[in-house]
């Protein structure tokens, strides 16, 4: 069991499976109700909540409307009910349906991007109906366990049920850390740009991945057409098509925004930049994933800021509970987080959770600045909301940019302030007057165009793809220990070996082999995760990258079973893939 008290809500969940598995609960049993397990246990029912949650999301429990939680019945798959029949309650069988396929892949009988049976198939094979086998997809599509593909089917999503278990959570530290991490930033920044290398260290996708040429297209025509024009200062706040435009694309993410609620930055790192200076003085503490990007780290270093790291759980973020217990002591002049996919771990925090970290900050009247870069990039049904969406912007500021979709050389980003409108204003004006205006409108005529959306369906399944193709590379070819994550959309994959491991040392030799990726330590104020190294899947599969995913895990198992036989001559590195 895990003692870390950050995580109880796993020892509630782990406790209630052993009674399930004991069958002190059977199958179809009520669960007792969060408050009663709350008051008995003394724990709060946000804990409890969290812990019947995670056993739905593994298939042990189902929850019913209005109803409560169930255990869920233990359908062992190959050996149906008699005559194939899922006898269940008409109002819940997709659940049941639902909770065998999740039960199905878990032990690998499907495997991730694998077609499943089509919708009809299972509905005659089964016995029931279209609709609620097309429920039960579609539910499974939301959690991101399914993905659909038009005119073809649905599929196993690429980074679910692996072979490798997820990486550990983080875990807490009670206080914030100066920063220091701009040398090993260049260093890395230097080497990732090196297009010598194999990529696998530059969180962005390959150029031929993006629609560059349409894009280049529309800028050429903006420049030739009404070159002088734009050759100006434009509007601090930025073109207002542009805004528009963005404006017009926040209806998907379920906000209204009018053009006058957004600011256009030079990327998202100077719309976080303003965000931060705007809430934040030096020496104030900011509280951020961990392990979280490296740029972020780095311009709380520039701006004297320090890092409070809090304990990540490799799929659903921050743990709220953890955090709540740093705020009782901590100062916080501000939570800076993902939206969506976080960078490395591509954790996804679900929205229940999302409104308890919202409600927990608004009463401590801590702002929360959100970066929401890889929100698009989602390979379930549904874009996940951002924060933004949840608390109507009360206290939450917004920071987004094209770089990760469209046009990372472009550098345009996006900042919603809210609140801190004319605070963030006046540093735009104080930082850079305005941003170039031939970009703005070239990427203005591009997404009124509509190519933008073609183009996003496209790309979320071509990096879907490199996903898996990484992932089962990196479970084909790195030792057994390894653990991956398994992303729900974004394209960089967090990968951890044993403790001791040294993934600085790893990317020096690698480095002599023509092969780049981001060691673990730039990840962290404290410089944890010397274990862990991050994997970009952005550029188009190809056997280059096949062969050096390939040496990079016979090298890793080469530094692993040196240290345990202290004798490396065992094995010639020319010998290794
Ligand atoms: C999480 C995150 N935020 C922001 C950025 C930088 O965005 P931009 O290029 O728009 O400044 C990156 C780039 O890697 C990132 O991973």
């Amino acid at each position: 069991m895990n003692t870390d008290p950050t995580f109880r809500y796993e020892q509630v969940a782990q406790l209630f499976s052993r009674k399930i598995d004991k069958g002190v609960l059977a199958p179809g049993a009520r669960m007792p109700t969060v408050r009663a397990v709350s008051q008995q246990r003394g724990i709060s029912a946000s804990t409890v909540l969290q812990a019947y949650r995670k056993l739905r999301d593994r298939g042990v429990l189902v929850s019913r409307p209005r109803a409560g939680f169930f255990v869920g019945s233990p359908q062992v798959p190959g050996k149906p009910r008699a005559g194939n029949a899922i006898e269940v309650p008409a109002s819940h069988r997709y659940e049941q349906l639902a909770t065998l396929i999740v039960g199905m892949i878990d032990k690998g009988t499907f495997s991730a991007g694998m077609r499943l049976p089509s919708v009809r198939a299972l509905s005659q094979e089964h016995g029931i109906s279209i609709s609620t086998v097309l429920q039960a997809y579609r539910w499974l599509e939301d959690r991101g366990v399914l993905v659909a593909r038009p005119k073809s089917g649905f599929y196993v999503a690429a980074t679910h049920g692996g072979a490798l278990a997820l990486p550990s959570r983080s875990r807490m530290r009670s206080r914030a850390s100066t920063v220091s991490i701009s040398g090993a930033v260049a260093t890395l920044l230097e080497h990732a740009s090196n297009s010598t290398l194999v990529p696998l260290g530059c969180a962005v996708p390959d150029p031929a991945l993006l629609q560059s040429h349409r894009l280049d297209l529309a800028l050429a025509r903006a420049a030739r057409q009404q070159g002088a024009r734009y050759n100006v200062y434009g509007s601090p706040r930025g073109d207002l098509r542009l805004r528009s435009e963005i404006s017009r694309r926040a209806l998907r993410i379920g906000h209204a925004l009018s053009p006058d609620d957004v600011v256009i930055t030079c990327g998202c790192t100077e719309a976080v930049t303003l965000a931060l200076t705007a809430v934040a003085r030096p020496g104030d503490t900011i509280a951020v994933e961990s392990p979280t990007y490296f740029g972020l780290l780095h311009t709380l270093e520039v701006l004297g800021l320090k890092a409070l790291e809090l304990p990540t759980d490799p799929t659903y973020g921050v743990n709220v509970d953890a955090l709540a217990k740093l705020l009782e002591t901590e100062p916080v002049a501000a939570c800076m987080l993902s939206s969506s996919f976080s960078n490395p771990l591509g954790s996804l925090m679900p929205e229940a959770q999302k409104r308890e970290l919202l409600a927990l900050l608004a009463r401590h009247a801590i702002p929360l600045i959100e970066d929401d870069v890889y929100g698009e990039i989602h390979f379930t049904r549904e874009r996940p909301k951002p924060f933004i969406a949840l608390d109507g912007g009360a206290n939450t500021i917004y920071c987004s940019s094209f770089s990760k979709s469209l046009a990372p050389g472009y550098r345009i980003g996006w900042i919603v302030p809210g609140a801190f409108a004319q605070q963030v204003m006046d540093r735009k004006l104080a930082f850079s007057l305005c941003s170039p205006v031939l970009p703005q409108v070239a990427l203005a005529d591009f997404l009124a165009s509509g190519a933008y959306d073609a183009h996003m369906r496209t790309l979320r399944r071509l990096l879907e793809d490199n996903l898996l193709r990484l992932t089962r590379t990196v479970e084909a070819s790195f030792p057994a220990e390894t653990r991956v994550s398994r992303p729900a959309g974004g394209f960089a994959l967090w990968v951890e070996l044993p403790k001791g491991f040294d993934s600085r040392a790893l990317f020096d030799e690698a480095l002599e082999d023509g092969i780049c990726f981001a060691p673990g330590d730039v990840f962290s104020a404290s410089r944890r995760f010397r274990n862990c190294l991050r994997l970009s899947a952005g550029s188009t599969w190809s056997e280059r990258i096949d062969r050096g995913v390939r040496r990079l895990g016979a090298l890793a198992g080469l530094q692993l079973s040196t240290q345990a036989t202290g004798k490396r001559t065992l094995v010639n590195v020319s010998d290794l893939p």
